[in-house]
């Protein structure tokens, strides 16, 4: 694909629509940290920790995709909100751990230390156990009943395949990049969990086979793209605008599409992606509206 072909940038409406959604998640989210306060399992250093993270400012593009996907599969996006939640709470898991000195060693995580510089590699471990079984437990208030067992069976694999993509992506440090390694790595820590979005919103919806299945195709599109953005950003971007260190991954020789392939076939490739899951949801024409100026924004996006 050229660049001409690529899928164009999100207009300044999808924006102001993404910011209202981003707005209705971090009121949620924050309406829900006030209530740990009494949370009888959380207390102490652990408990400011768990704060810290969830409170930096993060794209909130993993519930704003819960949320949308329901309101497109025929659900009420409001249904979805502890579900929506309980994905912040994985993706910020995998984060924390993802920075810890054993793993990519991370400093700067959206323009603050790193959980464990602030409270110790122990506190980071355990706040990141806390907020998996956080999520199930948020999983368990989603007020669709019928969803819940699907939705935690999602969650949960999706997790699992997030943690193995993590291994071999460590893994992958002592080979030379190639490209089925980076696309066993991608797929699974980052796609899973993002197809798992969509899963489980089209699930709180109650929504035909047709309509998950076409959700969960463009959610494991996006996840691909959303990856080789971050590897793209990485090579490209300051870490300024990242609010985490770039020239990350060429420094410990990660697996990622700019290593195996170089950066123009890598936005080639992220323009495909992001075009294949266009073409996924085509089926829902113009309710699908911000779901597809999502998919333009993780092509576009400068962190
Ligand atoms: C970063 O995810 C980790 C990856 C899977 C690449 P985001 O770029 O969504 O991080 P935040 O939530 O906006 O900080
Ligand atoms: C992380 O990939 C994927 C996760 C499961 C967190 P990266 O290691 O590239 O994420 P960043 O660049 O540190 O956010
Ligand atoms: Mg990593
Ligand atoms: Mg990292
Ligand atoms: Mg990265």
């Amino acid at each position: 694909m050229n660049a001409a072909q690529a899928p164009a940038r999100p207009d300044a409406q999808w924006q102001q629509w993404y910011d209202a959604r981003r707005a209705q998640v971090e009121d949620a989210l924050a309406r829900h940290i006030e209530s740990l306060e009494s949370h009888p399992t959380l207390d102490g250093r652990l408990a400011e920790a768990v704060r810290y993270c969830l409170t930096l400012p993060g794209k909130r593009l993993r519930p704003v995709l819960v949320l949308e996907s329901c309101h497109v599969a025929g659900g009420e996006a409001e249904r979805a909100m502890p579900a929506a939640l309980a994905l912040e709470c994985i993706h910020t898991f995998s984060l924390i751990h993802d920075d810890l000195p054993c793993m990519d060693d991370g400093q700067l995580r959206r323009g603050q230390p790193t959980c464990h510089r602030v409270f110790g590699e122990a506190v980071a471990l355990l706040a990141g156990d806390w907020l998996v079984a956080h999520a199930f437990e948020l999983l368990t208030r989603c007020d669709v009943p019928s969803a819940v067992g699907p939705c935690t069976a999602i969650l949960a694999k999706a997790t699992a395949a997030m943690v193995v993509g993590q291994a071999a992506d460590l893994e992958g440090e002592k080979h030379a990049a190639n490209l089925d390694r980076v696309a066993f790595i991608h797929a699974r820590k980052t796609a899973a969990l993002i197809e798992a979005c969509c899963a489980m919103g089209a699930a709180i919806a109650q929504a035909d086979e047709p309509t998950r299945r076409r959700l969960s195709d463009y959610g494991r599109h996006l996840g691909l793209a959303f990856q080789i953005t971050d590897d793209l950003l990485d090579c490209t971007q300051s870490t300024e605008t990242l609010g985490k260190q770039s020239g990350s991954d060429a420094a410990v020789g990660k697996q990622t599409w700019p290593a195996a392939v170089g950066i123009e076939a890598s936005r080639r490739r992220a323009a495909d992606e992001v075009t294949a899951a266009l073409q996924a949801i085509e089926w829902f024409s113009s309710r699908a509206g911000n779901l597809r100026g999502l998919a333009r924004f993780v092509l576009h996006r400068d962190r």
